[in-house]
């Protein structure tokens, strides 16, 4: 076969293969917040302070650790382990306070950049480059955070498993504080389905195309974004995000079968009054 004509098989593939919609949690490409060139945007992304992407907004930032720290009595002195910690921006702030602050990220980038931050601010921290799933602590934290949805990441298995690790981690009575997104929220930013031709950015630094489509599971209150990533050089990648949003029942539940109970909720970690229908539930659980 000519050269030319596998090429264009080859694309016609990746162009059937962008709408075929994949399992419940199929797993793409592995390498994502740690990959050499997405973690460098992704920095850029959490380091913007006037915008919700990679982290929230410095103004929406300071008002959580202000809520946390007046309403929540989060205190100097408080072991706090803050579970996908990115730059640091919730840690080293806590740790301005005198509060004990254990930050797992597994982007190398994220915790160099909150390491240099720390020694320059002469913070003492404790910044760990490891993924939240490897941790082994038994009975050590007043709190754990995992802030910005993570836990909507997860299949039910995989975030079940993750309770566990943060169950064992907190000390009798311990706190676990952290959001996740609502079907409202996916349904006001609802479904992408496009492509575009990139001379380089986000995803890769040279040209490439991306194939951009949004799946809805419905029956799952489960969504994926899905991302092929095409190189000049014919290199396919295909990058899966998958979002599985609560309610106030499901998450409730969830945290019941974990050894959890639900001790507040708001609408967002600032603080905000819960409204149903709101785009977050941020949740204080107690370790029971
Ligand atoms: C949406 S960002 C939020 C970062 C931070 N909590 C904030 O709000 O500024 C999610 C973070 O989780 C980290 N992460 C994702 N999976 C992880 C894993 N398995 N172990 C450790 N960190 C992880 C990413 O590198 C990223 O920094």
């Amino acid at each position: 076969m000519e050269k030319s004509e596998k090429m264009f098989q080859k694309l016609f593939e990746c162009l059937a293969d962008s709408v075929r919609k994949p399992q419940r949690f199929e797993l793409g490409e592995a390498l994502f917040w740690d990959d050499p060139h997405i973690s460098k945007s992704m920095l850029e992304a959490h380091l913007n302070p006037n915008v919700d992407g990679a982290s929230r907004r410095t103004e929406t930032i300071e008002k959580t650790l202000e809520h946390f720290i007046n309403s929540l009595s989060i205190k100097q002195g408080d072991k706090v382990l803050d579970l996908g910690c990115g730059p640091g921006l919730y840690s080293s702030r806590l740790c301005a306070h005198g509060i004990s602050v254990t930050g797992i990220d597994i982007s190398r980038r994220s915790i160099n950049y909150a390491q240099k931050k720390a020694r320059e601010q002469g913070l003492n921290m404790d910044y760990i480059c490891k993924s939240f799933f490897d941790i082994d602590y038994d009975g050590v934290f007043d709190c754990v955070l995992q802030i910005y949805g993570e836990l909507c990441t997860f299949s039910d298995e995989t975030r079940n498993r993750l309770l566990g690790i943060i169950h064992r981690a907190l000390k009798d009575d311990g706190r676990f504080i952290f959001d996740v997104s609502t079907r409202a929220l996916r349904m006001r930013e609802g479904v992408k389905n496009k492509w575009y031709f990139s001379d380089g950015g986000f995803w890769r630094p040279n040209r490439h195309v991306v194939l951009e489509q949004g799946f809805d599971y419905p029956e799952f209150d489960t969504w994926l974004d899905q991302y092929i990533v095409i190189n000049e050089d014919g290199e396919v990648k295909t990058y899966r995000l998958w979002f599985h949003d609560y309610s106030l029942l499901t998450i409730s539940q969830v945290l019941n079968n974990n050894g959890f109970e639900i001790e507040y909720i708001w609408s967002a970690l600032e603080g905000t009054e819960y409204k149903k229908g709101s785009d977050w539930i941020a949740v204080v659980a107690r370790k029971v």
